[in-house]
This record gives C-alpha cells, sequence and structure tokens, in this order.
C-alpha cells in the first residue's frame, strides 16, 4: 500500500471510530437529556403543581400523568421524562401491565420516593379478601416501592367489598397512604358504604370536557370524596383537539384546546391524569397555571356536556 491510501485508510478509520462514538451516544442523549431538563426545570414546574387535600389529610397533587397503553421502553422513557419536567403523581394499574415499567422510570429517574404519589388499582380478576392482597403485594414489588400512595378498585365488579376489607387492614398497616375506587356509580358507592368503615378518598371516573358526570361530581363533593378524571381529554375522541368552543377560549388566553381542559378539571377542582408519549405536550399539559377561565368560559364548557360515555366499549 503506498503512502497516499495508507493516510486514506487511517483517515477512514478515524472517520468510522468517531461515528461509532457519537451514534453512542445519540443513543444515551434522551437519559443525559433527562438529566439536563431536570436540573433547569423539575423545580419550576414542580413547585407549580397545587395539591387537593384528601379526606385523611394526605395532599395529592391536582395533576397528573396517566400510563394507560404505555408499554416495555416507551413507558419507562416516558414516566423518567415526565419526572424531569415536573410531574410528581403517576397513575398505574394491574390491567396495564406496566407497572415494572413504570417502576423501571421512576428508578431511571433518580426521584426520591417520597418525592411522588404513585397509584395503582386492583383488576377484577383479583376482587376478594385474600386475592387483593396478593395483587397489591405484586404490584408493589413491580414498582419496586414498598408502600403505595393511593390504591383503587378499578372497577365494581367481582367481589370488590372483600377487596375492600383487605385495603381497610393494608391502610391501617400504613402501607397505603389513602384508599378509594373508580368507576363507582353513586349507588355502587352507597352500597360499599354499607360494609366500609373507611370512606373512600377518591373515585377516579371518565370526565372529559363532553361528559361532566354532575351527578357523581354532586354526590362525591356531599360526601367528601375526590373525584378524579380518566381520559380527561376523552383520549382525543369526539374531536376534543379541534373543538371550537374550546378553540375560541383558548384564543382569548393563548392556549390550546389540552390546555383548556385540563384548565377547566382545575377549576372544578378534579384531579386530571392526562397521557402522552410527547415531551412536548408534557410540558404543555403542565402549563395551565398561569391563566383563568371566566364565569362564562366555564358556562360554555359546561354547554359541551353531552351527558354520555365516549368510551361505551368500556362499560
Ligand atoms: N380507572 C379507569 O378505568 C381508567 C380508564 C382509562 C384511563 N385511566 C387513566 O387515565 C389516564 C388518562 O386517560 P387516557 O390515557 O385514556 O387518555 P387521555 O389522557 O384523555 O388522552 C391521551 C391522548 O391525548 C393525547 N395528548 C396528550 N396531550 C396532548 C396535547 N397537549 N395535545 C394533543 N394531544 C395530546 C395523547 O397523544 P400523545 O401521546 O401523542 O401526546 C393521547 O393520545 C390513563 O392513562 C390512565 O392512567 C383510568
Amino acid at each position: 500500500m503506498d503512502t497516499k491510501n495508507q493516510e486514506n485508510q487511517i483517515k477512514r478509520r478515524d472517520f468510522l471510530q468517531k461515528s461509532a462514538v457519537l451514534a453512542t451516544s445519540a443513543m444515551f442523549l434522551p437519559f443525559l437529556g433527562n438529566k439536563a431538563y431536570s436540573a433547569s426545570n423539575s423545580i419550576k414546574t414542580n413547585s407549580s403543581i397545587p395539591t387537593v387535600k384528601l379526606n385523611n389529610g394526605l395532599l395529592m397533587p391536582i395533576l397528573g400523568f396517566g400510563t394507560y397503553s404505555l408499554r416495555d421502553d416507551v413507558c419507562q422513557r416516558s414516566v423518567a421524562e415526565a419526572i424531569s419536567v415536573g410531574y410528581r403523581l403517576f397513575d398505574t394499574a394491574t390491567r396495564y401491565g406496566n407497572e415494572a415499567f413504570v417502576g423501571a422510570g421512576i428508578k431511571q429517574s433518580g426521584i426520591k420516593r417520597e418525592e411522588l404519589f404513585i397509584t395503582s388499582k386492583i383488576w377484577v380478576d383479583d376482587s376478594g379478601y385474600e386475592k387483593a392482597k396478593m395483587a397489591f403485594e405484586t404490584s408493589l414489588k413491580k414498582l419496586g416501592t414498598d408502600y403505595l400512595d393511593l390504591y383503587l378498585i378499578h372497577r365494581p365488579r367481582g367481589d370488590f367489598k372483600g377487596s375492600w376489607r383487605m385495603m381497610e387492614e393494608l391502610y391501617k398497616e400504613g402501607r397505603i397512604k389513602a384508599i378509594g375506587i373508580s368507576n363507582f356509580t353513586p349507588a355502587q358507592y352507597d352500597d360499599l358504604m354499607s360494609v366500609a368503615k373507611i370512606k373512600p378518598a377518591v373515585n377516579q371516573i371518565e370526565t372529559h370536557a363532553f361528559f361532566h358526570e354532575m351527578d357523581s361530581y354532586n354526590d362525591l363533593k356531599k360526601n367528601g370524596v375526590q373525584m378524579e378524571a380518566w381520559a380527561p381529554f376523552a383520549e382525543g375522541r369526539n374531536g376534543l383537539f379541534t373543538n371550537q368552543t374550546l378553540a375560541d377560549i383558548g384564543k382569548r388566553h393563548n392556549k390550546s384546546n389540552a390546555q383548556v381542559s385540563l384548565r377547566w378539571h382545575y377549576q372544578r377542582g378534579v384531579v386530571a391524569i392526562p397521557r402522552t408519549v410527547q415531551r412536548a405536550h408534557m410540558i404543555e399539559n403542565l402549563n395551565i397555571f398561569d391563566f383563568k377561565l371566566s364565569n362564562s368560559e366555564m358556562k360554555a364548557i359546561s354547554a359541551l356536556d353531552l351527558n354520555i360515555s365516549q368510551f361505551p366499549e368500556w362499560t
């Protein structure tokens, strides 16, 4: 090989080595990025999330992060990134099959456990006193924690009264900071209360601009139970992200339909747990505490209530 050729070979090897280093760095950029965001954003955004006081005195962030349908590394990355931009409340469930990935995301973030508010739920198949206990232990193990902030009965089916008895015990032992229900109607709440020794702290139900759940809203208020909205955007169904009423209101405040929706939940005193895998949406959804909907804007959103679920396949 002549000198010219040798030089070319060395340059090519150099180039390949540098490219490999760059490619490897790029692979780890999302993690390095999280650390960087954490340093610059988390204190500011975290401190701006107000809390509600549950009926047992526990403070719960009024805005959190949903994880339904997030799996594997997408789930892990989204949870870690959500923590880095300021989310502290995470909602998962045995049914979502992602508790281990939520746990991995929390671990990846490096945040202290006590700074988080973690919710999980008992699925129908695990209902009943004995099974509920096993389901709880499994959830803790997968999440990599030794307590839950909030544990919910996912749906009022099966032996949910047996589950509640077990949850009351775990609560008294201090292994769950608050216990609650999900998808319970006022009548189902009354049925549970006929045997319950401890009142549920939260009822997590479908609530969004097209389904205000006024019966539950008034009933929960009367009973001192915190309402929490699942699908706070109706997963975008019925054109929520392009709805003209929300867009007209948003234009006045320089906010998106998503932000107007979340601000509406906030002004109703309802906890919301929007889900997103996009960092820009994570930040957008947090930025709802610097504007206020007027009474007439709240009324205009009231008029959007269709009083019907957008998820008939789940009822
Ligand atoms: N207890 C129950 O029975 C029950 C049932 C359902 C859900 N849940 C809980 O409630 C959480 C929230 O509900 P959900 O996940 O069904 O739906 P959701 O939060 O109403 O909507 C999620 C959808 O909104 C999009 N999105 C998020 N932010 C956006 C923004 N700023 N602009 C435009 N699009 C945006 C997301 O897409 P991108 O990812 O592209 O942003 C995603 O497709 C769940 O994750 C779960 O934790 C509980």
